[in-house]
């Protein structure tokens, strides 16, 4: 495994295809800065992450997990005329470094933080009977992802797309051994959704800055 030629490589495609983005760098730059884990999507992730929101259409858009903001922004810039982000973070520290990020980046008009635990504003959200949503990042804690998924559907209409990150993690999603909960909330969760007759999903390895990971990629079908 080569980690410098992939961070190479992936400097090389960020410097050839994005723009130079004063306020993305300096959402890195303030959530290191609060001490904030340095785990945000890579910029070509984010963009990825940006251009999905735009080939769907999405207007409505959830992420769970929202960290500094980083992926916000992203998710955010995708979004066509009167769409909205809801991204739901457990830790208020990130919360308040994310609302900064994402006012900085101009984009605090459609994005609505939500402080507390992942799972229960999710099942607030389903009980208050919240419109569906038409594209949803999961980006949280890894054990979560099962329920998130649970919830995540119960929040989606037919041709709903779920995005989730780090569904590889350096290869232990296909270690049968595994015990690290991470690690088993990931392979629960893809278990899920190659099972569930809701579901079309494929997901793909990737390298980079971030070592070797991987994301899911799912459609909601008919109810
Ligand atoms: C890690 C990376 C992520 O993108 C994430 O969402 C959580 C953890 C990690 O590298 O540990
Ligand atoms: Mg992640």
């Amino acid at each position: 495994m080569d980690h410098d030629l992939w961070t190479t490589v992936d400097e090389h495609l960020v410097a050839t295809l994005l723009p130079h983005d004063p306020a993305l760098d300096a959402a890195l730059a303030d959530s290191e800065a609060a001490g904030l884990p340095p785990i945000a999507v890579a910029p070509n992730q984010g963009k990825l992450l940006s251009l999905l929101v735009r080939i769907s259409g999405a207007r409505r858009v959830l992420e769970v997990g929202t960290l500094g903001g980083y992926s916000t922004i992203w998710l955010a810039r995708g979004l066509g005329p009167g769409g909205s982000v809801v991204t739901l973070e457990l830790n208020p520290v990130a919360a308040e470094v994310a609302r900064a990020n994402v006012d900085r980046a101009g984009v605090g008009d459609r994005v609505d933080i939500r402080l507390g635990r992942g799972a229960d504003t999710l099942a607030e959200m389903v009980a208050a009977g919240t419109d569906p949503f038409d594209l949803v990042f999961l980006d949280a804690d890894k054990e979560g992802y099962p329920t998130y998924l649970e919830r995540a559907l119960e929040l989606s209409r037919p041709g709903t797309v779920i995005v989730a990150d780090n569904v590889v993690r350096g290869g232990a999603v296909a270690d049968p051994g595994a015990d690290d909960p991470m690690a088993l909330g990931i392979r629960h969760f893809l278990s899920q959704a190659g099972a569930h007759p809701r579901i079309d999903a494929t997901a793909v390895q990737t390298v980079g800055t971030k070592g070797h990971d991987g994301f899911a990629l799912l459609v909601v079908g008919e109810a």
